[in-house]
């Protein structure tokens, strides 16, 4: 059996996905540009700084902003977001995921969160699901953020277990890039194409199947 699972949060978990798009969005308005869900998937897994680097290089006139006005920027967005994320309550939990949690605890394997948002204890606690988490890796410590793997070793290392033990659960091509230059087993929620490189692909947290993804395991470290 695998060591560790280590999560993705956002778009995994619950449905923050959504949320920090239309967090995004609302900022992006308000500068006058528009962005869209497509344009979106690239904005999953990224941190906050390298997301409003990306929305702002698609307009021309915000090119020379002084470090403080994107500080100021990226605040307002969070501002925006923590709004959204007022509501959040256990009935968010995506389907699934509380049993599928159960299941791996009960098995005796580690449980870790890699997330790159600095909300992501918060959001777990209104959860009501940090007790299943053994470790939360801290963004703000990190050099790299995905498709660097940094994060997924970093949750590794802090539980003593081989990267090849390890599987990764991700919603984002970022965090499959991540999980999969990590030496881990990758698991992708969503769609197949966004999420091809991932060693397993289920369509929504309904396929997190714990005995089939336990085998797939299996068979690629066969
Ligand atoms: C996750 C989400 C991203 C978000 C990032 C930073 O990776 O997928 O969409 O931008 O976290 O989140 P934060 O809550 O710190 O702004
Ligand atoms: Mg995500």
């Amino acid at each position: 059996n695998p060591k560790a699972f280590i999560f993705d949060l956002d778009g995994v978990i619950t449905d923050t996905a959504e949320f920090h798009y239309q967090a995004w969005k609302q900022l992006a308005e308000e500068l006058g540009i528009h962005i869209d869900r497509e344009f979106n998937e690239q904005l999953k897994g990224i941190s906050r700084m390298d997301s409003l680097d990306r929305i702002l290089a698609l307009d021309s006139s915000y090119q020379s902003l002084a470090a403080e006005e994107k500080e100021g920027l990226a605040t307002k967005k969070n501002e925006h977001y923590k709004q959204l994320m007022q509501a959040i309550t256990p009935e968010h939990i995506l389907p699934g995921i509380k049993d599928f949690l159960d299941t791996i605890k009960s098995n005796k394997i580690e449980i870790a969160l890699a997330s790159a948002s600095k909300n992501a204890p918060m959001i777990l606690e209104q959860l009501q699901l940090s007790d299943y988490f053994r470790y939360i890796v801290d963004p703000a410590k990190l050099s790299n953020g995905k498709p660097d793997p940094e994060i997924f070793t970093t949750a590794a290392d802090f539980l003593s277990v081989d990267y090849s033990e390890c599987i990764g659960v991700e919603d984002a091509a970022s965090g499959v890039q991540a999980i999969n230059a990590a030496s881990m087993f990758s698991v992708g929620v969503g769609d197949k194409e966004v999420l091809a490189a991932a060693d397993m692909v289920v369509e929504d947290t309904t396929g997190l199947d714990f005995n089939k993804i336990i085998e797939a395991f299996r068979q690629a470290r066969n």
